[in-house]
């Protein structure tokens, strides 16, 4: 997930991207500058497109991989509940040995038919946040920790009911995840995020090679609209260097994703004031004050009416604008909804000795949601709108969903984004069902399918079980 901390920073920080999918970038030297960062970090964004385009380091660092998988399998997880049949793994696959550099993932088999179905790596975003912390334990994953820390109980709704599923902790610095070198924090970014993990694939691959010839999909949320794009991008290319495993992938779904950091600062507002969070004042002074797409010619009168908007809001869960909040130890668990300290009992059950035992951990510090030891985040483009027209005509099924819940990545961002590819619309807004309920709504575009999650927060599968699931398998089905 975005980090709350760094909403408004981060998200107000981005300058101009003028968009142009037939050449790159022309003003090379422009600088990007994350504000929300400690040290503000200057990124030459467009020198990042060049690097993407022009990226030959192949072929990547391949180990052998013998007796790890057996090495890797969870005999069981502490506290879990009777009656688990899949299979569980989880470990390290180094991605650099020289710099001593690994990334920790958890995979879990479906229960059934596991050797025919699909093949599914999730990434949580942040950046910098951890997949198995969200992800696996408290959105898509077979397990959700109870209020005590120390056990788990089943999610019906998991996605190993469709897909074989790898929750991989991304990059070094997040989760269990680590480098031996400490300078790699320092130069961590969207870039060497997209290459660790292709390496991770690669090698993860060798360790499990019944997978490496089954259809593969990438999901994930957040600011894994930046990931996912990337990660896509890099495996066409070396699949077409056909150097290295041939990775099949088949396509990409992204949820409440972050893709393009103007539309998105833009498109918060909208939603804050379409859903009665924001006085009518206040939203009317922002839409004729604030130029979203330049922090040089932010004036104060922008500036106050974000504060004015800040405190309008009051507190409540951005990424959930109807949720409860956590009100500490007097939470008790609901079944109608997600409760709001799961990620207390999460942070919990991580850091206990028997359960990093079982999960053959070996991270040099405590496990976290959100990384501590990346302070700044080195580089990312201000758009992944371009990434994304190439992945389309490359004819890779590309998916968006959204949880409309969300004023953090909201829908209205999302729908303005896709409205900047200029996609003809080939099957009309819709809703889709689950249960005999509206699960939400979808429209099919030329090569992109957009679907909204109906009730659900940021984290749509944690808020929205059923509903997400239902999404995931018309996602992997190909429609609804
Ligand atoms: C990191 O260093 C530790 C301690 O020397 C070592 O056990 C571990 O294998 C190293 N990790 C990698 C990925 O090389
Ligand atoms: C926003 O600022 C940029 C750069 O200063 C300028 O080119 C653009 O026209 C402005 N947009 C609006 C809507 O005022």
């Amino acid at each position: 997930m975005m980090r709350n901390s760094a909403l408004f920073s981060l998200l107000l920080s981005f300058l101009l991207f003028s968009l142009s999918y037939s050449n790159p970038p022309h003003e090379a030297n422009q600088l990007l500058k994350f504000s929300g960062s400690p040290k503000a970090l200057k990124i030459a964004r467009d020198n990042w497109w060049k690097i993407i385009k022009n990226n030959n380091k192949f072929p990547v660092y391949v180990s052998p991989q013998e007796g790890l998988r057996e090495a890797d399998k969870i005999e069981k997880l502490p506290g879990q509940p009777e009656d688990v049949k899949f299979d569980q793994y989880s470990g390290y696959v180094t991605v650099d040995p020289m710099k001593g550099r690994a990334l920790f993932y958890y995979f879990v088999e479906a229960p059934q038919d596991s050797g025919s179905k699909p093949l599914v790596l999730w990434l949580n975003g942040g950046p910098g946040c951890s997949s198995i912390g969200a992800g696996a334990m408290q959105e898509l994953g077979p397990f959700r920790v109870n209020s005590d820390g120390k056990t788990l109980y089943a999610n019906k709704a998991s996605w190993n009911n469709v897909a074989n599923v790898i929750f991989l902790e991304s990059p070094a610095g997040v989760g269990f995840s680590y480098s031996n070198t400490s300078s790699d924090y320092e130069i961590t970014g969207d870039k060497s995020t997209a290459d660790d993990t292709y390496t991770f694939l690669i090698n993860w691959l060798e360790r499990f090679p019944q997978y490496k010839s089954r259809d593969f999909f990438i999901a994930g949320e957040s600011y894994a609209g930046h990931y996912i794009p990337e990660l896509a991008s890099l495996i066409l290319k070396n699949n077409a260097a056909n150097t290295n495993t041939v990775i099949q992938l088949k396509g990409i779904v992204m949820g409440n994703a972050y893709v393009d950091g103007d539309t998105n600062e833009k498109e918060i507002f909208n939603y804050l004031w379409t859903h009665a969070l924001i006085a009518d004042e206040t939203y009317s002074i922002i839409q004729s004050n604030c130029n979203f797409s330049s922090s040089s010619s932010r004036n104060a009168e922008c500036d106050e009416a974000i504060t004015a908007a800040r405190n309008e809001i009051g507190r409540i869960d951005m990424y959930d604008i109807y949720a409860p909040l956590c009100s500490g130890s007097s939470n008790i668990k609901s079944s109608v909804q997600p409760d709001p300290c799961a990620g207390g009992y999460v942070n919990s059950y991580m850091n206990l000795a028997e359960v990093q035992k079982a999960l053959h951990v070996n991270a040099p510090y405590s496990w976290t949601a959100c990384s501590d030891i990346i302070e700044d985040w080195h580089d990312a483009p201000a758009t992944l709108l371009p990434t994304i027209h190439e992945l389309i005509g490359s004819g890779l099924r590309v998916w968006f969903y959204s949880g409309d819940q969300d004023s953090v990545v909201p829908v209205t961002s999302t729908r303005t984004s896709i409205d900047m590819l200029k996609l003809p619309v080939e099957s009309q807004w819709k809703p889709w069902h689950v249960d005999n309920e509206v699960g939400g709504y979808v429209i099919g575009y030329k090569g992109l399918t957009l679907a909204t999650v109906r009730g659900a927060g940021h984290l749509v599968p944690s808020y929205q079980p059923e509903r997400a699931l239902a999404m995931f398998s018309s996602f992997l089905k190909g429609g609804f």
